[in-house]
């Protein structure tokens, strides 16, 4: 088995740490914020993640994961060191490297002989080199390995890969990273570090405009009278296009597609080809924004003097971020339109402040469940698919709301069981 240091405790990082000491590797994983250090020396994961903290809590036990402030802390001591730092969308669309330079800048000196530097961040085609230049050490491979997690199943996507995709022009050290996962029954693949970080960005771009193609055909099936449902049930027969990422939506979002979508399109431009398709998938997304909103504002009758109730604020259920949230996006156009929003999220609870503290400028109220933030509302929107809006109670709804109007942005309900209730039910494509 194999020491590992992992740089940068996030989604990606802690994931990647707790997976790693699961399949039997030493694993420090570091961090600059001794504050979310200190949480998970005592056990405490700060994220939601499916099986994360069980496998958090088997490493602490075993002795084989542990947590330290400071990159240099970790990587003085392993034989590979991950970089999971974040890689934002800087201003100009192009991804902000500062952090993952920094992160190598720190660790460079006291790298043991013949170490791997792996790129598990999303990074810029090229990237790989960067690193190299900053590591300025000959005796150690820099090599690209892509994560390809989604949040909320990120450690079955680990444990469970489609595939895991190695970039190196170094043999030997691409061998030295496979065998990391020689414990997992998935194809590994071994190509060169642009092609490895190309497959990334134009993965994650395909999904984005895949989405933006299905809420577009919704759009179409609205105006034909066609069902969005039937429609990309029929397609996804097909197995060229799959059934999978074929569910209409307020738009699509979170810490990566809007990110690695716009670096794909950076990234493209200063290589001299302008990816204008690129282009379009972000604002049909930007669209479809603009249009659920304006299916939430429709929903308002002013004479009721009533607000909406909106439940969903993550970008999509099963996880507690808010990053690029669509259910955010589609809030800030309805409240520039005047409307007061009251919302409930099972992971955005009113005692944490995480929403006021991202979204400053976003003044909406927080419910502690749904039937209180339905209380003496004109309709009521449904953002985010989690379980348990697919099991509201109606009878109950029609008690507390003023108005009868409901917008499924995620066509989460059974349209027959609002309107057996007397609600006017709209949904997405359908
Ligand atoms: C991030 C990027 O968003 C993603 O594109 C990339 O593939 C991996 O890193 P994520 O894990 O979601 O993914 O980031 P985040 O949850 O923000 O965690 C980043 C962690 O790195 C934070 O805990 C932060 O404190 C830490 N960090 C940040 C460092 O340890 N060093 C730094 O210099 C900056
Ligand atoms: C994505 C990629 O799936 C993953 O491979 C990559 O490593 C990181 O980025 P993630 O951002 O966690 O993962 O979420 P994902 O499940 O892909 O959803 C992204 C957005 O698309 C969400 O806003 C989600 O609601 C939306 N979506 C997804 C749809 O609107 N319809 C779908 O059918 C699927």
């Amino acid at each position: 088995m194999a020491s590992i240091a992992i740089i940068g405790t996030g989604y990606v990082g802690l994931t990647t740490g707790a997976c790693f000491s699961h399949l039997g590797h030493d694993v420090i994983c570091a961090d600059v914020d001794a504050d979310k250090i200190a949480r998970l020396q005592a056990g405490e994961v700060p994220i939601v993640e499916k099986g994360l903290d069980r496998l958090v809590d088997e490493g602490i036990r075993s002795g084989k994961l542990r947590f330290v402030v400071g990159a240099a802390n970790a990587a003085k001591d392993c034989e590979f060191h991950y970089l999971c730092v974040p890689t934002p969308q800087a201003a100009d669309g192009a991804a902000d490297l500062s952090y993952l330079e920094a992160a190598a800048a720190e660790i460079a000196s006291v790298l043991p002989n013949n170490s791997v530097v792996v790129n598990k961040s999303t990074v810029p085609v090229g990237s790989t080199r960067v690193v190299a230049r900053v590591l300025g050490r000959s005796d150690v491979a820099v090599v690209s390995n892509p994560e390809f997690l989604r949040e909320g199943t990120a450690v079955s996507d680990f444990l469970q890969p489609d595939r895991v995709v190695i970039g190196s022009r170094d043999q030997e050290a691409a061998i030295r990273v496979a065998a990391l996962y020689s414990r997992i029954a998935a194809p590994i693949m071994v190509t060169d570090p642009v092609s490895a970080e190309t497959i990334k960005y134009a993965s994650n771009a395909f999904l984005a405009s895949k989405l933006s193609f299905v809420n577009a055909i919704a759009t179409l099936c609205e105006a034909v009278g066609a069902d969005v449902n039937d429609v990309v049930l029929g397609m996804g027969y097909d197995t060229r296009i799959g059934r999978e990422f074929l569910r209409p939506g307020p738009g699509w979002g979170g810490s990566c597609f809007p990110k690695d979508t716009k670096a794909l399109a950076r990234i493209a431009e200063d290589a001299g080809y302008d990816f204008h398709f690129l282009d379009e998938v972000l604002r049909v997304n930007e669209d479809q924004f603009d249009r659920t909103a304006k299916k939430v504002i429709d929903s308002v009758d002013p004479s009721l003097n009533g607000h909406v109730a909106v439940l969903g604020l993550t970008f999509k259920a099963g996880t507690d971020d808010l990053r690029d949230s669509p259910s955010i996006e589609v809030l800030k156009r309805v409240v520039a339109a005047g409307i007061p929003v009251t919302a409930y999220d099972p992971a955005v609870l009113p005692r944490e402040n995480r929403l006021s503290q991202m979204y400053p400028e976003l003044d909406i109220e927080l419910a502690t469940d749904p039937y209180a933030a339905a209380d003496g509302a004109a309709s009521l929107a449904i953002l985010t698919e989690w379980d348990e809006f697919a099991w509201l109670d109606f009878d109950k709804l029609a008690e507390v709301m003023r108005g009868r109007n409901i917008v499924d942005a995620r066509n989460l309900l059974d349209p027959t069981i609002p309107r057996r209730r007397g609600f006017n039910y709209r949904g997405v494509g359908r």
